[in-house]
């Protein structure tokens, strides 16, 4: 393992936000959770993905939904086509995968509402498939790693960030490599005043040594 994975995974194990579906990994759980996760903030997320499990437990309930409990289910978590898109892809695993949900990345992103960021958290979780993970929190880390100061928001600048991550990820534990960085990016790493004096990573960061960590990311062009 690098040793950037063991520094990080060390800190990981003693400051990770304990999240339910972190308890047991449950491949259904984890789909849910992540789909719920893009664009809302994890506290919406959390009381939404308790009562969600406890009323639709399966893919199958999950496919048999009626649109009025979905809408229900999915109230204050924004974006209603992630939730349909989530029901037609229990649909799928139901009826083209024999109920049997994908168990590589390449496969989860046949699944309807699935790209290339949560066929890449799924896999990496729940079957330790050694895939990049990019979200926003792991595009500030980097980006700061890495001192990029432009370019992180264009395509080249997102695959050289997929190949830094590619090439320190852990084999043994990619899914928790993966949360590490995003824990890191939301607890350390912050937007704004970032601890840098509290990270585990900060030997090997570039921006950090230039004094250059509030010019890393360059702002988002909207
Ligand atoms: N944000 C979305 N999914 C996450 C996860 N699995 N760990 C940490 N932050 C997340």
């Amino acid at each position: 393992m690098s040793q950037f994975s063991q520094d990080l995974l060390a800190w990981y194990n003693i400051n990770k936000r304990h999240f339910p579906w972190r308890e047991n990994i449950n491949i259904y759980h984890t789909w849910i959770c992540e789909i719920m996760s893009q664009q809302t903030v994890i506290s919406v997320v959390l009381p939404r993905f308790k009562e969600f499990i406890a009323e639709l437990p399966d893919i199958q309930s999950l496919a048999n939904c009626s649109d009025e409990k979905l809408r229900k289910l999915w109230a204050g978590l924004g974006y209603y086509a992630r939730a349909r898109n989530l029901r037609n892809g229990a649909k799928y695993i139901i009826d083209e995968l024999n109920s049997v949900f994908p168990n590589n990345k390449n496969d989860w992103l046949k699944v309807p509402g699935c790209g290339p960021y949560t066929a890449s958290i799924i896999s990496s979780i729940c079957f330790h498939e050694p895939v990049a993970c990019v979200d926003g929190n792991v595009i500030r880390v980097v980006s700061r790693l890495l001192n990029l100061q432009s370019g992180v928001w264009e395509k080249s600048g997102q695959d050289k960030i997929s190949c830094y991550v590619n090439g320190v990820i852990s084999n043994e534990n990619p899914g928790d490599f993966n949360q590490a960085m995003m824990d890191l990016g939301s607890i350390v790493c912050k937007k704004q005043n970032p601890n840098c004096t509290l990270c585990p990573v900060q030997n090997y960061c570039t921006a950090f040594k230039n004094n250059s960590v509030e010019m890393c990311p360059p702002v988002k062009p909207r």
